[in-house]
């Protein structure tokens, strides 16, 4: 659906990388966007489960049309050279909190909420990934979660969409790595433009895309 002026977005991880491109984007068409991350003027870290219910408080208190996560991370390398709570972290940040979040909202859904869009990933929700393998897992869960709840018709009264995008030149792609250096990584900004333009598409609804 189009967005209306008096829209009210909440990007979950918008103070760099995909999200802030998603927020300025929304900002220079005069749709109210705020971003939600551990360095945002609104605080929150979705690796911490006991602050889960005041985040939870903090996104209802704000009335959003709709919400854009994007948050998500994990460490690289090899598995077992990371301690477990490097791939806890992970899971929490790219599968957990959003999980619980959607399980939150579609509970008890605030009235003016329209759409919830989750960023999964093009490459990592569909294949292996050498060297990410919590993160990895996270975007297989989350893709799973997703595309099981859109086909749940008690799920069908809010609009839920999987945005995947491929490779782009955020803090995520480790520097120096081959997407980077062989300009496969696309901008930021240019991949927030096609996701804004997807999502106010009505006959997306309740889709799965990509977009690399
Ligand atoms: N970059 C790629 O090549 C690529 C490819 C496929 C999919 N994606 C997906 O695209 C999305 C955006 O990624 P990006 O590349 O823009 O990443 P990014 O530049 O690393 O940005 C990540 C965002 O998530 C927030 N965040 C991270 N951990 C958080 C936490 N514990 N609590 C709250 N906020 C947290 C960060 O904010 P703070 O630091 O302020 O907390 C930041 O705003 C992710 O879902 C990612 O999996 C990216």
């Amino acid at each position: 659906m189009k967005f209306s002026k008096n829209e009210r977005v909440l990007v979950l991880g918008g103070s760099r990388g995909l999200g802030k491109a998603l927020i300025e984007i929304l900002e220079s068409q005069n749709i109210f966007a705020k971003s939600l991350s551990r360095k945002s003027e609104i605080q929150a870290d979705f690796a911490k489960p006991e602050t889960w219910d005041e985040i939870l408080k903090k996104i209802i208190e704000l009335q959003p049309t709709r919400i854009i996560y994007c948050a998500a991370g994990g460490p690289y390398g090899d598995f077992q050279k990371f301690s477990w709570k490097d791939h806890a972290w992970a899971l929490k940040v790219s599968f957990e909190f959003p999980a619980f979040l959607l399980h939150s909202l579609l509970k008890n859904p605030p009235p003016q909420l329209l759409q919830i869009c989750l960023v999964g990933s093009a490459i990592a929700e569909d294949q292996a990934d050498p060297g990410a393998a919590a993160y990895c897992a996270a975007k297989h869960a989350l893709k799973g979660l997703v595309s099981s709840l859109q086909k749940e018709t008690s799920s069908q009264f809010l609009d839920l969409r999987l945005l995947s995008p491929g490779y782009m030149q955020t803090d995520l792609l480790p520097l120096g790595s081959e997407p980077r250096n062989s300009g496969k990584a696309k901008d930021p900004k240019a991949i927030a433009g096609q996701m804004i333009h997807s999502i106010s598409d009505s006959a997306r609804r309740h889709s799965c895309q990509s977009f690399d």
